[in-house]
Formats: C-alpha cells, sequence, structure tokens
C-alpha cells in the first residue's frame, strides 16, 4: 500500500533556539534554500512516487512545526498526538490536534508528564509492531500508555548518543524484516533486542549515519534520503532491490532533522 502522509511547508522554518546538539544558533539555514529543498522532497513525493501528501499550514513562532513526523502516531482513525518535552515546540500540538480532529480522527493525548515526540520516536516495523525511543526526548513511560492506546506490540529502546536524540535519527524498518540503523546509538542491550527482532540488519558506519541516511521515508522499495550514504548505505540497499532516492536537506539537517523528520504517515504500513 502507498502510504499517506502529512507534512508542512517550510513558510516559518527557522533557527530560534537550540534544543539538540544539531542547532546551533550561530549556523543560521538559508531561508530561500530550505523553500526550495522542501518543495523538491514533496513534489517527489507526490508526483514521481504519487503519494497521497496532506498539508497542514505553518504557523508563525514555531520554526520547527516543519518536522510533522513529531506531531504525533496514527494508526487506522485514531491519532495519539505527540507531547513535546521542549517548551519550545509544545504550541505545535493543538495545531496538530485541530488538523486532526477537522477530518474525524479520535485524538488520543497523553499525561504532560510523559513526554513522547510521536513517530520522530516511535516507527512501525509490521502490522500492529512499533519500535519506539526513548530518553533525550519522549519519555519511557509514555510508551505503555501508546502501546495500550493503539494496541500495539511495542518494543522501548534507550537512545544513548545525544546526536541520536529521535529514533528516527538512527533506525528505519524497511518493512520486510530489514532493518537500516546505526548500532552505536543503542546501549548493547538495545541492540540484542534489535538483533532479535530483524531478519536482517543493515548497520549504517558512523560517518554515513551522521550525515542522516537512516532518516529516510520508506515507500514500498523506494528509500528516500537526505545526500550521502554511497560507499555504505546506497550499495547494501540496492542489493536489496531498492531504489535509493537522495535530497540536498542540508538547511534542515541545521535543525536535526531530515526526510524523514519531515513527514507524518497517516496509515500503517502492512
Ligand atoms: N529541531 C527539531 C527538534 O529538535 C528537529 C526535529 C526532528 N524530528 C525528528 N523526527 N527527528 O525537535
Amino acid at each position: 500500500m502507498k502510504p499517506s502522509l502529512l507534512m508542512c511547508p517550510p513558510d516559518h522554518f527557522g533557527l530560534e533556539y537550540e534544543i539538540n546538539p544539531w542547532m546551533k544558533l550561530s549556523r543560521q539555514p538559508e531561508r530561500h534554500l530550505a523553500q526550495e529543498q522542501w518543495s523538491a522532497l514533496y513534489r517527489f513525493l507526490r508526483d514521481d512516487l504519487g503519494l497521497a501528501v496532506e498539508l497542514i499550514e505553518a504557523a508563525p513562532g514555531l520554526p520547527d512545526m516543519v518536522f510533522t513526523a513529531n506531531a504525533g502516531l496514527v494508526r487506522g482513525r485514531e491519532v495519539v498526538l505527540g507531547s513535546f518535552r521542549p517548551p519550545q515546540r509544545r504550541a505545535e500540538s493543538p495545531l496538530f490536534e485541530a488538523w486532526f480532529k477537522q477530518r474525524g480522527y479520535s485524538i488520543l493525548t497523553l499525561p504532560p508528564d510523559q513526554a513522547f515526540e510521536g513517530e520522530g520516536d516511535a516507527l512501525p516495523a509490521g502490522p500492529g509492531e512499533v519500535w519506539a525511543g526513548y530518553l533525550t526526548r519522549s519519555d519511557v513511560r509514555s510508551h505503555a500508555l501508546v502501546s495500550r492506546l493503539l494496541d500495539l506490540h511495542l518494543t522501548s529502546l534507550e537512545l544513548v548518543d545525544p546526536r541520536f536524540y529521535h529514533l528516527d535519527t538512527c533506525f528505519s524498518p524497511l518493512g520486510d524484516g530489514s532493518l537500516v540503523y546505526f548500532p552505536g546509538a543503542f546501549d548493547d542491550y538495545g541492540r540484542q533486542a534489535i538483533e532479535a527482532g530483524f531478519s536482517d540488519l543493515i548497520a549504517v558506519p558512523e560517518e554515513e549515519a551522521v550525515q542522516f541516511v537512516c532518516n529516510a521515508l520508506v515507500a514500498g522499495r523506494h528509500y528516500v534520503q537526505p545526500w550521502g550514504g554511497g560507499r555504505f548505505l546506497r550499495p547494501a540497499l540496492e542489493a536489496r532491490g531498492f531504489e535509493v532516492h537522495q535530497f540536498d536537506l542540508s538547511e534542515f539537517i541545521k535543525a536535526g532533522g531530515a526526510a524523514k523528520c519531515l513527514v507524518l504517515r497517516l496509515d500503517w504500513p502492512e
């Protein structure tokens, strides 16, 4: 099934605070370039891959709203709304809530002291199966509730490297039992759980992981990622029959996000 997605144009994207190690106020994104990069990705997903891409209007004063992956986790007509750890992003939630409400979704919410940053930290790996990251951003206590609310089999993974602060920066299930991941982002126990949970592991080396190549949207046999990964990941994916599509997302990487962070799945992969 082709995924349908939610994106937010970068009309108010910017770097106004530092809430992850990639963000440096001294390294400002270039607005015009960010617009072009986002549009190229959006047009590709919509026109070339033929995906249904819905849009939410950007809001002034919310420079990270472009990263819709953090809006929540959607299953069927239900959405667990993201509950942000950084205060700077909390005002996004009512806007995403209104968007989902208008379209008839049932909104499920978490207690405010249980941070949960949506699909940024919770990645579907098969029907009813999700892997979820915690520590820097999402709170491990949110996992039990998310799993119960959406009736999911959830495996929690601690994120131990601050550069890989959301699970989607270092972990990308391909939907066929394979996984692209950066082992250094997890502790020994997490790595054991991953090894037991996937039949085919594509372990990305650090020099490619820091290019955000694990931050990818997977649609069928298409792997949509930022630039990089030419030495190891690309050949590994092509050997498995994937088509790799690379986009220049430099301006979003300055804010700590890339291809996956810019989209939220509105349906569950089968
Ligand atoms: N600047 C944003 C933040 O720190 C980037 C979010 C990236 N999103 C993601 N799903 N990894 O919240």
